[in-house]
Order: C-alpha cells, then sequence, then structure tokens
C-alpha cells in the first residue's frame, strides 16, 4: 500500500478490487472487523473527530462533530439512518465516481462502519441518476458484502446488523442538498427544508440521519485502521488526510489526482495537471467546482486547504477546478454557469427561481454585445438578493460566488462588451456552448 494514497490505493489501469476477494486480498474490511471487535459505537465517532475529517462534499464541515449531535443513549430515537450522497453534479466535479466505479468496496466498507458508529439500522446510496455503472458496481458490491457476512443480520458475528440500499436520483441538482435529498428519498419533491433542525436530530422520515459525501466515507475504514493521527500526518498542512483534487478547462492533462491536504494550486495545475495547453495562458480559476468564487494566477501558491482558500475570497468546494484560460470569453463562461443553476433551480425561493433565470439573460445579452452598464449593477443587485440567509438553501448563494468574483475580476471584459456592442472574444472555438 501506498501511505500517501490510501483512497486510490485500488484504483491504477487495472481494475484491482473489482471483487471482494481482491478487496479483502489488498487489506480490505480490516477496519471493520477493527471497529467491530475493538471499539465501541462511540470510540469511533470519537476517533473520527480526533482524525479532523472535514466533509468532502464542498462544505468541510467536521465529520466526526457532525456524528456527535446524533442522539443516542435513553430515550433517544431507536432508528437512526446514514445516508451516503453520492448525486455528484456539482460543475466540474467528478471524483466521486471515481470511488464508486473503481473501489465500491470502499465505500461500503466506509459506511458499515460509520453506521455502527452512530447506530444506524439502515443506510442509503443516493446515487445520481446518471451514474449508472457506478449503481450497477456498488449493487454487485452489496451482494457480494451481504454473502460474505458484512452486512444483514449479526455483521462478524456481532450484535450489529444493517442494510444497504442504494437508490437511484431521478435526477436534478437540487437533489444533492442534504435535505431536499432526504424529501427525494421519502418519494417527495425535492424541495429544500429548514435547517434547523439538522438531519442528525430530524432526518429521514422525521429520524435521526447522518449524510455523508462518498469521499468522505471512503475515508473510515482507513482512519479506523490506522488511527487519527496517522491520519492527520497526511495532510501537508492545517487540515488532515488527502483530497481527491480535479482540474477540467485547456490544461494538458485534465484528470483527478489523490493528493496530500494542502498540495498548492500550482502542483496541481502545472505538475498533475501538465500546465496550460500550448498557446493558452491561465487567467483565472474556480478552485472546486461552479459554485466558488474565481481566483487568479496571484493565488497559485496558495496551499488548497480549507482555510487558506476561505482567506483568499473563495472556497475549497469539492476541490476541483475549473481553468478559464485568456481566449475564452468570461462573461461566456458565467453565463454557462448561471444557465446551470437557474435550471436546476428548484423553484422554492423567489431570489433563485426568479434571479437566476434573470442573471442568465442580463449575461447572455452582454455577452451578445447588447448589454448596458446599467445591467451591471442590476447583477450586482441579483448577488445581493442572493446572499446567504435569502434562501433556504446553498444552491443561489453558491451561483452567486462565480458572478460577485466575475464582476469584480473581469469589470473590463464586462465593459468591453458593452462598449463595442460585441464578444472580444471572436473565434468559436473559445466560446462556451450552453
Ligand atoms: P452547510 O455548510 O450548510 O452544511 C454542511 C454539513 O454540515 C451538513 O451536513 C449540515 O447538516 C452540517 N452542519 C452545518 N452546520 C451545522 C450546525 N450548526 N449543526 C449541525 N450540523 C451542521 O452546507 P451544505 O448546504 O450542506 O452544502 C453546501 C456545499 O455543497 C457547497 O459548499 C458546495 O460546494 C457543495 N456542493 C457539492 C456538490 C457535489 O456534487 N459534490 C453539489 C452541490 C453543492
Amino acid at each position: 500500500m501506498k501511505a500517501s494514497t490510501p483512497l486510490t490505493k485500488n484504483i491504477g489501469p487495472e481494475n484491482i478490487a473489482a471483487t471482494i476477494e481482491q478487496y479483502q486480498a489488498n487489506g480490505g474490511y480490516a477496519g471493520l472487523k477493527k471497529a467491530l471487535s475493538t471499539m465501541q459505537p462511540n470510540d469511533v465517532v470519537e476517533t473520527v473527530q480526533a482524525a479532523n475529517l472535514r466533509g468532502r462534499g464542498g462544505a468541510g464541515f467536521n465529520t466526526g462533530l457532525k456524528w456527535s449531535f446524533v442522539p443516542r443513549g435513553e430515550g433517544s430515537p431507536a432508528t437512526k439512518y446514514l445516508v451516503c450522497n453520492a448525486d455528484e453534479m456539482e460543475p466540474g466535479t467528478f471524483k466521486d465516481r471515481l470511488l464508486m466505479e473503481r473501489d465500491p468496496h470502499q465505500l461500503i466498507e466506509g459506511m458499515i462502519i460509520s453506521a455502527y458508529g452512530i447506530e444506524a439500522v439502515r443506510a442509503y446510496i443516493f446515487i445520481r441518476g446518471e451514474y449508472h455503472l457506478a449503481a450497477d458496481r456498488l449493487e454487485h458490491a452489496i451482494e457480494e458484502a451481504y454473502e460474505h457476512g458484512y452486512l444483514g443480520h449479526n455483521i462478524c458475528g456481532t450484535k450489529f446488523s444493517l442494510d444497504l440500499y442504494v437508490h437511484r436520483s431521478a435526477g436534478n441538482y437540487i437533489c444533492g442538498e442534504e435535505t431536499a435529498l432526504l424529501n427525494a428519498l421519502e418519494g417527495k419533491r425535492a424541495n429544500p427544508r429548514a435547517k434547523p433542525p439538522f438531519p442528525q436530530v430530524s432526518g429521514l422520515w422525521g429520524k435521526p440521519t447522518v449524510v455523508n459525501n462518498v469521499e468522505t466515507l471512503c475515508n473510515i475504514s482507513h482512519i479506523i485502521a490506522n488511527g487519527p493521527e496517522w491520519y492527520r500526518g497526511l495532510g501537508k498542512g492545517a487540515d488532515a488526510g488527502t483530497k481527491l483534487f480535479g482540474v477540467s478547462g485547456r490544461v494538458k492533462n485534465p484528470g483527478t489526482w489523490e493528493l496530500p491536504m494542502g498540495t498548492s494550486i500550482r502542483e496541481i495545475i502545472e505538475l498533475h495537471a501538465g500546465g496550460m495547453q500550448d498557446g493558452y495562458k491561465l487567467k483565472a480559476f474556480l478552485p472546486g467546482g461552479g459554485s466558488t468564487d474565481f481566483l487568479g494566477p496571484e493565488h497559485l501558491d496558495l496551499p488548497m486547504d480549507y482555510d487558506a482558500i476561505g482567506k483568499a475570497g473563495s472556497r475549497m468546494g469539492t476541490g476541483t477546478m475549473i481553468i478559464l484560460d485568456d481566449k475564452t470569453c468570461p462573461i461566456g463562461m458565467v453565463r454557462n454557469l448561471m444557465r446551470f443553476f437557474a435550471k436546476e433551480s428548484c423553484g422554492f425561493c423567489t431570489p433563485c427561481r426568479d434571479g437566476l433565470p434573470w442573471v442568465e439573460k442580463i449575461l447572455t445579452d452582454i455577452e451578445q454585445g447588447k448589454g448596458s452598464v446599467r445591467e451591471l449593477d442590476q447583477l450586482a443587485q441579483q448577488v445581493w438578493n442572493m446572499r446567504p440567509g435569502n434562501t433556504f438553501c446553498a444552491l443561489a448563494p453558491g451561483a452567486a460566488e462565480p458572478l460577485q468574483s466575475a464582476l469584480k475580476m473581469f469589470r473590463k471584459e464586462f465593459l468591453d462588451h458593452i462598449e463595442r456592442g460585441c464578444c472580444p472574444y471572436e473565434a468559436a472555438e473559445t466560446r462556451f456552448v450552453g
């Protein structure tokens, strides 16, 4: 095992964890056996908390702390649920898919240990509808886990029992918002719920529920098997562990790589992604998916960790960067993102339902040279309307992030379009087609 890349140690050119035998031969299910034979459920929660694992879905909330909010002991509900959020739909993000397609047992083992820790009786993997291959492989791996006594009644001969199901989403970005996801799982329309109460207290069918991202749960077996100090030591800086970072855009080698938390942005873009394609320069980038603020070349030496990216005015989000090059129209890029968010809004809150299509229309006009300076103020007003706290969920505030930073960073480009009455980025191949 390459100690520095626990999450992808089974993922190579060959699919070496395709069967449960291969997974076990490479150390798989050792973490589960250790947890069940030597640890009480609360020990698992404390170990994960001590590891300082932060949620890999995008928000970076401390996983062990989240689990600690689940009521336990006398008087607490007997039924608790664990839900894996596998509805990976953040623009530019393709990390969870890799983990599920190439090493499904790693996620399953992580979920069984997590369910043991929070004392859940049932677990669900809520998976993006288009992820057919991942869902098929997970279903097959779950069958194998039942056959080997890792799921079902009296797991590994203990009193702990768990059932695990794959639920394929009917499709929509909003289904990945944890409370909308719970509504969808209950068969209802996927509108977000008000928080608090947080799902840990009142989630699926009103019962305590933990919702964790795929990558987050994949870390659990390694933390249990190797201990929290080992895990914290994997990070280069303030944040613990490794992370699947990714890059898309006009780089030579787009992809996703497991690297220490705190790896510099420059190393990710220039070394792992191979740098910019010949003839293109890096103009700006979104550090963690489509709902983060743009950063510029001056930020290349920042470490990819939650606080460092936060202090620079953006968020690490999913850790998968989208590169904007010097030949692509930034207004077109932002318009393309806004089109996505407008289409995916559940329509529940007015700033999101009405604001996002309006933003898309203004950006389309500006991109086509039909905009006015007054409309820049209207865009800024929409950013204000979509601020956190003004909507039920993070969709509109997330969509506002690339927009608000574009308005600041690309003001000259906006004015250029307006003054010239056309898009200065004329070559068709450099446009974002919505
Ligand atoms: P959030 O910050 O509201 O919550 C994050 C997690 O921490 C949730 O599970 C929540 O229950 C828990 N939490 C937060 N505050 C808490 C408190 N005071 N008490 C108890 N628990 C608490 O963020 P949210 O809305 O869940 O997620 C937004 C993020 O999701 C964005 O950062 C975005 O980057 C990411 N995202 C990722 C997608 C993907 O495909 N991976 C898709 C869409 C968004």
